[in-house]
């Protein structure tokens, strides 16, 4: 199917008791059993079914289904939050004393986790000092354990050249682990280019309408786990927590999904709540439509803005001139996302005149909804970084971060418009 069908129709055949054309929301929390050999044979894994939501649910399962068949991917994981999505899917590939390689373009709380948090439980993150393969292959030596990158970074609209990275990484037996919240898979699927595991706030574009929180981890199903078992024995060695099961006997291929749901979430708990997967999979089913506006209101509001006396410079990946233009033809088939940053003449002060003046626009910190939205990275997202790290991560005092929605065009540039006269007029 293509993807614009499976946003609808995949992961869902329906209800048999029911015939319910939507998919059900099962708010429950347990599943009751036949019997103890039913129960047993269950928890044992010899068996198809549920035992307790924390650990899977039938509509979420359709969420993870769908994700999956978006992204290429051979199965899914859905968690509370992009957040958890991206914790679990570094943790799941670490233990004490490992490091990861990671590009400093990242969303800021992914930085903080990345800084500041997994350091502390034993696990090391190296930031390489620009995108470019060459300088993550630099950093990797015996301790790494994964290559991390956003394919698409928010807030600073690179574009990773994944077949590269991917390259990279398998040619030090590592996988690459791909953020694709900000470009969808309606633009990029990573995966198609090497990625072994992809991540997403489905928070975003996916879920599309700024209500509903949601992860999802994507396994592609393609690393080879068992070749390279000195470095990965998480998964082919018995699991102590789960009397003995062995992963990559288990699950084959499935392996790295299977200890997530197993080791992480059934134990830490990040669950989806089944109605959160109900609005989520409403969601999806309008993105393939919403992409296509989302990315021809952008190429018309980054027109307007470099035009702009008052602009000093737009970061958009669709202006031939951009240094990831090349990239955006390559991986976004030259549609550039609607994601994008500029920069205000007069500096901090008029950044901030904008930003109050704006009527229509949100002013607040999320992305990938049908309304367009606008965040001042500095002074919130990435304000825990130092000056130094918010210059590595592409961050800037006048930038103004855009997600432009699906509203009228002409309305949305009227009031940026009217917003930047009032920057000038104070400047
Ligand atoms: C690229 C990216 N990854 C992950 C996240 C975290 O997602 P959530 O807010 O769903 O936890 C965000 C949130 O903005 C994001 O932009």
């Amino acid at each position: 199917m293509k993807p614009e069908t499976i946003a609808i129709h995949g992961g869902y055949q329906v209800d048999p008791t029911t015939r319910s054309a939507a998919v059900p929301i099962y708010q429950t929390v347990s599943y009751a059993f036949d019997s103890t050999e039913h129960a047993a044979a269950l928890f044992n894994l010899e068996a198809e079914g549920y035992r307790y939501t924390r650990i899977a649910n039938p509509t979420t399962d359709v969420l993870e289904r769908r994700v999956a068949a978006l992204e290429g991917g051979m199965a899914a994981l859905c968690v509370s939050s992009g957040q958890a999505a991206v914790s679990y899917a570094v943790m799941n590939v670490t233990k004490l004393g490992c490091n990861i390689i990671s590009v400093p373009q990242l969303y800021g709380t992914t930085h903080t986790l990345f800084a500041h948090v997994l350091p502390g439980q034993g696990i090391s993150v190296r930031f390489a000092k620009s995108d470019r393969p060459e300088d993550i292959e630099a950093l990797i030596d015996g301790g790494t354990r994964a290559i991390y990158c956003e394919s698409v970074g928010n807030p600073a609209g690179n574009i990773c050249d994944i077949e590269k990275l991917a390259q990279v990484a398998h040619n030090h037996g590592i996988p690459l682990i791909v953020d694709n919240t900000v470009a969808t898979p309606l633009l990029l699927r990573p995966i198609d280019y090497g990625a072994d595991i992809v991540v997403h706030s489905l928070t975003k574009f996916l879920g599309g309408h700024g209500t509903t929180l949601g992860g999802a981890i994507v396994d592609s199903g393609n690393f080879p786990w068992k070749d390279h078992a000195q470095k990965f024995p998480m998964f082919s060695e018995p699991d102590a927590s789960y009397h003995g099961l062995v992963y990559t006997d288990h699950y084959g291929k499935g392996a790295y999904l299977g200890r997530c749901r197993s080791a992480y979430l059934r134990t830490t708990g990040s669950v989806l709540a089944p109605l959160s997967s109900f609005l989520l999979l409403q969601g999806i089913e309008t993105v393939a439509l919403r992409v296509d506006r989302h990315v021809a209101n952008a190429k018309s509001v980054a027109e307007f803005l470099r035009h702009h006396p008052q602009v000093d410079w737009v970061n958009y990946a669709g202006f031939p001139e951009s240094p990831y233009h090349d990239l955006a033809r390559k991986y976004l088939r030259g549609r550039a996302c609607s994601l994008m940053a500029f920069g205000i003449r007069g500096g901090f002060p008029a950044a901030t005149k904008f930003y109050d003046a704006l009527k229509l626009v949100f002013r607040l910190v999320n992305l990938g909804d049908a309304k367009t939205l606008a965040c001042h990275p500095a002074s919130t997202t990435h304000r825990q970084m130092s000056p130094e790290e918010q210059h590595a991560a592409g961050i800037s005092p006048e930038m103004i971060r855009l997600s432009i929605g699906i509203e009228h065009i002409d309305d949305i540039v009227a009031d940026l418009d009217q917003a930047l006269a009032v920057a000038g007029v104070a400047g």
